[in-house]
């Protein structure tokens, strides 16, 4: 039997390679300071389902769900055939989870969907027709010109008149997770400053290619270090002690898809065609949170200790900033955290005056770059 714990597989996969290199890891609070409520099933609150609940992004939903005490008077477990039957304890109780069909979605107000982009085409349709309002984390609908593409920190305006209770179904996006955690920390610069040119350039984690490739890393980790040679499953080329351009698709002009995720989706998510952007995507061998470094271009002149402060205030972010004592933000910190970090907040010397700044920024990537996003998503549903 299955069992939803506090510790989610990412987490244990996470905590297992940690012990087997440094120690025990343990146990991190989800923000840099909050606190934690729970139990949250009544009566009156909207019926759940949550679509891929046996994934690393599934799972997590349960997570946030539980630590946002996200109210609910029912919910629905929902993956593939292989795991119907499954047996998923949550808050308390037992589910079993069922099999993902078209009758699924009968009387749910809220579907989180989480089972990759052709699943959520097939299924995203189906489940707006029988009146749910669908958040949906895959990219399949993220650049429909009538789907919300939301980043509830940076534009809750686009999904304004979307809510549960009226009878009506919707579909609302969650953004791409690199997309996400880049503009929590340049969209507070870009309102005071204008962002005109946004260069991007990534460090991401085993975690956003899923559980198999997290496997992958701990086993090929232990490989090389016993001089086996490593296995190589999930990516075509060594994944421990190396990094490569992302696993995307490269398309005809050069970039890769994660890259031009970034590229358009912070045009949709900015209302704004004009600004210019640039992404190097790179997987590279850590195990959850990915790390970005964001050099920016601004209309009107931003200075340092004025950009501190904007990072400062801003929902969702936490400054890491110790130049003396050479700090800076982590992944392996952010892990399992809400908040996003951002870092090395520096005035960037090759452009003219105060016009451009290069900052350093963390983010999990499973919890705020995807399932807390869309749990904060349904929050404003309701
Ligand atoms: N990992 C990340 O950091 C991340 C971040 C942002 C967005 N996303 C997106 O979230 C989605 C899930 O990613 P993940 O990492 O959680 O993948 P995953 O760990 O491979 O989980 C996939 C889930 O989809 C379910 N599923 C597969 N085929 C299905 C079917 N035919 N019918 C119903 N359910 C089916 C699986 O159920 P079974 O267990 O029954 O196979 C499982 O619950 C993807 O679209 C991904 O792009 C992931």
């Amino acid at each position: 039997m299955a069992a939803f714990t506090r510790l989610t597989y990412h987490q244990r996969v996470h905590n297992n390679l940690l012990s087997s290199l440094t120690g025990p890891a343990a146990a991190r609070p989800r923000t840099f300071a909050t606190t934690r409520i729970r139990m949250s099933l009544q009566e009156s609150a909207p019926s759940l389902a949550v679509v891929g609940v046996t994934g690393a992004v599934g799972q997590e939903f349960l997570s946030v769900l539980s630590d946002r005490d996200f109210p609910y008077c029912s919910i629905k477990m929902l993956a593939s055939k292989r795991s119907a039957g499954k047996h998923i304890t949550f808050q308390g109780r037992d589910y079993v989870v069922e099999e993902l069909t078209p009758d699924a979605f009968q009387g749910v107000d809220i579907a989180l969907f989480s089972a990759g982009g052709s699943i959520s085409k097939e299924f995203g349709p189906i489940a707006v027709g029988k009146g749910s309002i669908v958040v949906d984390n895959s990219s399949a609908f993220r650049m429909d010109e009538n789907v919300p593409l939301v980043i509830p920190e940076v534009n809750p305006e686009a999904m304004s008149g979307i809510k549960v209770g009226k009878g009506k179904g919707a579909l609302i996006a969650n953004p791409n997770c690199s997309t996400i955690i880049c503009l929590m920390a340049a969209t507070p610069l870009h309102q005071h400053a204008k962002v005109v040119r946004m260069v991007v350039s990534t460090y991401q984690a085993a975690s956003g290619a899923g559980a198999a490739a997290m496997e992958e890393l701990v086993l090929q980790t232990r490989e090389v270090l016993e001089g086996k040679p490593p296995t190589c499953n999930i990516f075509n080329q060594q994944y421990a002690f190396n990094l490569f351009s992302h696993n995307a698709p490269v398309l005809s002009n050069g970039y890769n898809e994660e890259e031009m995720k970034l590229v358009n989706e912070t045009r949709k998510i900015w209302n704004n065609n004009d600004v210019k952007v640039t992404a190097t995507c790179i997987r590279v061998p850590v195990m959850r949170a990915h790390a970005e470094s964001v050099n920016l271009q601004f209309e009107k002149p931003l200075d340092e200790e004025r950009a501190k402060d904007i990072l400062k205030n801003a929902p969702g972010v936490v400054v890491i900033d110790d130049r003396a004592a050479n700090r800076f933000p982590t992944p392996l910190e952010v892990s399992n955290k809400d908040d996003v970090a951002v870092g090395r907040i520096r005035r960037d010397v090759s452009q003219d005056g105060d016009t451009g700044l290069d900052i350093f920024v963390c983010g999990d990537q499973i919890r705020k770059g995807a399932a807390l996003n869309a749990v904060q998503i349904a929050e404003m549903l309701l």
